[in-house]
């Protein structure tokens, strides 16, 4: 009897202490913290909502450390994967046209456990920060939360979670300042870019200064380009552009990634920044196959370093359906194996990138048995390095 009541108190007090001592040191630091770097969050008028997630995901990780299933069981590392926040997904009910998934933390990892993943590198799908364009207030505070978010999701399941940061382009002072941050303060390990911000592809001069500073800090970084839907620029407005009758997740976030890779190779932003290693998604995407057009036919001083680099600083997800034929093409052009990882873009267009993907990869036979080790963990640690542990709380 005594040692019941004495179990049921210290379980009250453990209870109290998980969730009072967490609720407001959390929200009210990350506050501050936005402040110091002169974030309004109030420009926001969901602010609160998303601290109160972010203070539940906290108090999640300090009262159970169950909650992750077969808790890491599986080694792949997934390293395109997403979360959508209800609140993100009430902003964004489309993403390349296409319905924005629902989402919560258990679907993850039950999916993890389905296939074998021991660790998920989560990001923002597009647009990501991008949602108000044009608003840089708006877009430097969703940037800001959206980190904190992320890292949430992150520190509290260091086991199983890793993460890669937004950053609020097209403003620049910003995207460096939320980079610092995301990176050496929340523990991020890599940053995610859209293919294109407000029109504009990341070789434009007007984001050199931003690459520069990312290069600039010590150790090797790593950007993930995701693809969006693409722009045009008309009477200052941004409209969609759209030349299909067919969703752009569809068709253009395949050339939208191309269209950006390229820029990055025509304006040497790849060559000159050698700090940086890049994560181009779906295989490659359209990359690939426009490169001899465009380095043969018009920058032919080039064409050896940038397949030098296609060898060493880039590398390729397998997320979708890739892996039935696309990845001959990419391995035809001299890169090795070593470069792939594996991607899985869940719960993104589940049709297209699951389980039929998996299994096009087990059943390939483009890369043999100790191939297909790397794509589904060696190459990620290659990449990422002890990094892929940062960020525990605990
Ligand atoms: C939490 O906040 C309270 C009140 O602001 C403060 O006294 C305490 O030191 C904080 N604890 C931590 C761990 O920061
Ligand atoms: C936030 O403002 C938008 C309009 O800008 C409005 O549609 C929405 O309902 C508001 N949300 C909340 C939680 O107040
Ligand atoms: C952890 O969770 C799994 C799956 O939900 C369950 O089977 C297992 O019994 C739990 N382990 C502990 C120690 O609670
Ligand atoms: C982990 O995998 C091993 C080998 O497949 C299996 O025997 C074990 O039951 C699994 N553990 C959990 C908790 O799922
Ligand atoms: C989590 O998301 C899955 C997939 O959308 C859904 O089936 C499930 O009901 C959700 N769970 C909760 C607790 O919201
Ligand atoms: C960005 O920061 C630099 C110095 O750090 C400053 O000279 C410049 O004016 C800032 N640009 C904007 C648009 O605030
Ligand atoms: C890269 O360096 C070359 C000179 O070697 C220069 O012409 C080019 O503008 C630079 N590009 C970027 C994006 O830094
Ligand atoms: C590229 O490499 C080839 C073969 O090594 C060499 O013949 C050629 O001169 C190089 N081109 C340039 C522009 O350096
Ligand atoms: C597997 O393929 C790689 C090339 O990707 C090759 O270097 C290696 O020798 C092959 N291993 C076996 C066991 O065939």
């Amino acid at each position: 009897m005594r040692t019941h009541s004495l179990t049921v108190l210290f379980f009250h007090i453990f209870t109290l202490f998980c969730t009072a001592q967490g609720n407001s040191n959390i929200s009210e630091s990350i506050r501050h913290n936005a402040a110091a770097d002169g974030i309004n969050l109030a420009a926001l008028n969901f602010t609160d909502l998303v601290l109160n997630e972010i203070v539940g995901i906290y108090d999640s990780a300090q009262c159970s450390n169950n909650i992750s299933g077969n808790g890491g069981n599986g080694s792949r590392i997934d390293v395109h994967t997403h979360l959508v926040p209800d609140w993100y997904r009430s902003l964004v009910p489309l993403t390349g046209g296409n319905p924005t998934p629902q989402w919560n933390l258990t679907s993850t990892f039950s999916f993890m456990d389905s296939e074998n993943i021991g660790r998920s590198v989560l990001s923002f799908s597009s647009p990501g920060a991008a949602v108000f364009p044009g608003n840089q207030a708006m877009t430097v505070a969703i940037a800001r939360l959206m980190n904190e978010e992320t890292a949430a999701y992150a520190r509290s399941f260091a086991d199983r979670l890793s993460f890669m940061a937004v950053v609020p382009l097209p403003y620049i002072n910003e995207s460096i300042q939320e980079a610092k941050y995301a990176l050496d303060e929340l523990g991020a390990v890599g940053l995610v870019l859209l293919s294109s911000f407000e029109g504009k592809y990341l070789g434009d001069p007007a984001f050199t200064e931003f690459f520069q500073s990312v290069n600039e800090k010590e150790g090797k970084q790593i950007i993930f380009v995701h693809p969006g839907t693409p722009y045009l620029i008309v009477n200052g407005d941004l409209v969609e552009a759209n030349p299909t009758r067919y969703p752009t997740g569809f068709l253009e976030f395949y050339f939208e990634t191309a269209r950006t890779f390229q820029d990055l190779t025509v304006t040497q932003t790849l060559d000159n920044l050698s700090n940086i290693d890049w994560i181009v998604p779906h295989a490659g995407a359209a990359y690939p196959t426009i490169l001899d057009r465009v380095l043969y036919g018009s920058f032919p001083a080039l064409v050896n370093d940038t397949y030098d680099i296609m060898k060493t600083r880039l590398w390729y997800d397998t997320a979708g359906p890739t892996f039935h034929h696309q990845i001959g093409g990419l391995l035809a052009y001299d890169v090795d194996d070593s470069q792939i990882l594996f991607g899985t873009d869940f719960p993104y267009v589940p049709q297209l990138s699951q389980a039929g993907s998996l299994q096009a990869i087990l059943d390939s036979n483009f890369v043999n048995e100790t191939g297909k080790e790397g794509i589904f963990n060696g190459n990620a640690k290659g990449l990422f390095g002890e990094d892929l542990d940062r960020g525990c709380l605990h």
